[in-house]
């Protein structure tokens, strides 16, 4: 083992050049949306120009992304948004699914208790009530300033008028059509049937935008009551699953206190359970203080490693101990905190611990792969991070009929069974379990960091668990390798969540040599199937300019300013 370490000690410090990763950014004096479509984006931007502040133009973004981007855009899913208000105030709104009525723990498994294969993730059974129009709605009624018709207008007119079909929308749709085949009014709105959209073509989504009416007309009524809340509960009648009235008229957006930690004097406001991420995010970074990785370069063996250990231990205790707050007693407390932390990195070698060994913390009882993420910036320093998903892409694949919605198939992140893994191979605990009306614990991270006072970096990400790290990842660019904002989403990424217990990495990240050095150090890596998290992102230049970290790996991408 020593001869090995002494002979690694060359290899392990040389830091990696930037090469891939442009330099160049897109930058405003006025306010900026950054989002998986750049159509969505200039929705945001035209929304500010009118007078919208940063929530005005994240609810416009977010409608237009569910007509624009339909595989994670969605008004049939759910999320998470953090919003920090010029003025300091923060405020998380968690729209999060909720379990329908009819859910129960056992859902998803057969008469010998095994998982049956799909049934959480494909189909009318696998999706939660959506909360994303709840969601919306309430940020508005907070914190908007321009009528709530004059946000909701630009999707209804997007989803009416159409909008034109990519090579790879056009490709993807293509793909998927025999999986949406069995689902009448998807097949119908994203295959026509079988007469393929070409790239260039418009698509109208006129149920769609029925639908987004009744929302700009009447609120989140339109959406949980009346017409629509009637369409999902026929819908589920005639094809079978468990939507009824009731379950509309109960759900609620839940206002929660964001998740605050600090690292080397930057603040970090973030998601609260049922998000895993922000907890995840700080204990990781708390992990990271102790054990300093600033000296190595970003792609370094003795930098992924040290990542990499950090990755391990957070994802232990995800999978321990996190579920929905309002159903457990959460340890978020000890998790977050830096003494615990302190014990944790203190058991970080330069060589791999295999995940068998690294057990969630134990904390005494207390006293008494698809989703999208966008970044807004307004003029005034106003800023929203948020974080929205069907789950996987296209969510369960259903159009419930006449309401042009797609439903999500947000159940899967349940515990279907503890110690069965999940679509995106997280084993999990009792705490995420499944009840009727329960939030099913998420990886999404929507974050702000202040530095000094002043509103510093608005991140996020989608991809599964992959998100955390891609946000951790974000941060560490910018603060420990002195990367542009662009450069930080641009450069390549990994992950490890725990089990299984190997190091998934994205094109570019480990070169040869660097994977065999992490092999003598123990630790098991392979290149990803699915791809990793894109990440859209904003950071506020010391004159106050707002630079745009737009991610090359999604090519319908964009920021748009107001300027
Ligand atoms: N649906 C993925 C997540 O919320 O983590």
């Amino acid at each position: 083992m020593a001869s090995i370490k002494t002979g690694l000690m060359g290899t392990l410090l040389l830091a990696s050049s930037l090469s891939g990763a442009q330099s160049q950014s897109y930058s405003t004096r006025g306010g900026m949306v950054v989002s998986d479509s750049k159509t969505a984006s200039d929705v945001g931007a035209e929304i500010l120009r009118k007078g919208g502040n940063a929530v005005d133009a994240a609810v416009a973004t977010g409608l237009a992304l569910a007509v624009t981007f339909p595989s994670a855009g969605n008004i049939g899913g759910g999320g998470f948004m953090v919003v920090r208000m010029a003025d300091g105030e923060t405020v998380a709104i968690d729209y999060r699914e909720m379990a329908p009525g009819k859910a129960f723990r056992e859902m998803y498994l057969d008469e010998s208790e095994d998982v049956i294969p799909g049934k959480s993730t494909v189909g009318r059974w696998a999706a939660g009530v959506p909360g994303t129009v709840a969601g919306f709605w309430e940020a508005h009624q907070r914190y908007g300033s321009l009528p709530w018709k004059d946000v909701v207008e630009p999707a209804v007119r997007i989803a009416a008028d159409g909008y034109v079909v990519s090579a790879g929308r056009a490709s993807v749709l293509r793909s998927r059509a025999d999986r949406f085949k069995p689902f009448a009014d998807s097949y119908r709105v994203f295959c026509r049937d079988g007469d393929f959209y070409e790239a260039g073509e418009r698509l109208k989504q006129p149920e769609l935008a029925a639908t987004l009416s009744r929302i700009r007309d009447q609120g989140r009524d339109g959406f949980y009551k009346g017409e629509t809340a009637r369409l999902f509960a026929e819908d589920a009648k005639k094809h079978g699953g468990p939507f009824t009235i009731a379950d509309f008229d109960n759900y609620v957006a839940k206002v929660r206190t964001p998740l605050k930690g600090t690292y080397k004097g930057y603040y970090i406001v973030t998601m609260p359970p049922p998000s895993s991420g922000g907890a995840a995010l700080i204990q990781m970074l708390n992990m990271l203080e102790v054990r300093p990785t600033g000296r190595y370069g970003p792609s370094s063996p003795l930098y992924v490693n040290r990542l990499v250990e950090v990755m391990k231990r957070a994802f232990a205790d995800r999978a321990a101990h996190m579920g929905d707050p309002d159903y457990n007693d959460l340890p978020v407390d000890n998790i977050i905190d830096k003494g615990y932390a302190a014990e944790l990195a203190a058991g970080i070698s330069v060589f791999a611990t295999p995940s068998s060994e690294i057990k969630a913390g134990v904390f005494p009882p207390k006293e008494g792969r698809n989703t999208t993420h966008y970044s807004v910036v307004d003029s005034a320093g106003n800023a929203v991070s948020n974080t929205y998903t069907l789950n996987t892409g296209y969510g369960a694949l259903v159009i419930a009929e006449g309401t042009g919605v797609l439903l999500n198939n947000e159940m899967d992140d349940f515990t279907s069974k503890p110690g069965v893994a999940n679509t995106y191979g997280l084993i999990q605990g009792e705490a995420n379990s499944i009840a009727p009306g329960k939030r099913p614990l998420s990886s999404m991270t929507p974050t702000i960091v202040v530095k000094d006072g002043s509103l510093f970096m608005v991140t996020g990400s989608p991809g599964g668990p992959t998100i955390i790290n891609t946000v951790l990842h974000s941060i560490l660019n910018v603060v420990e390798h002195d990367m542009t904002i662009q450069e930080a989403v641009a450069f390549p990424r990994f992950h490890h969540q725990w089990m299984p217990d190997s190091v998934e990495w994205g094109p570019g990240a480990l070169s040869k040599e660097t994977r065999e050095t992490m092999a003598l150090l123990g630790q098991e890596t392979y290149p990803t199937e699915y791809g990793l998290g894109s990440c859209h992102a904003i950071l506020i230049g010391p004159n106050g300019r707002r630079w745009a970290g737009v991610d090359p790996r999604v090519s319908s991408s964009g920021a748009s300013g107001s300027d």
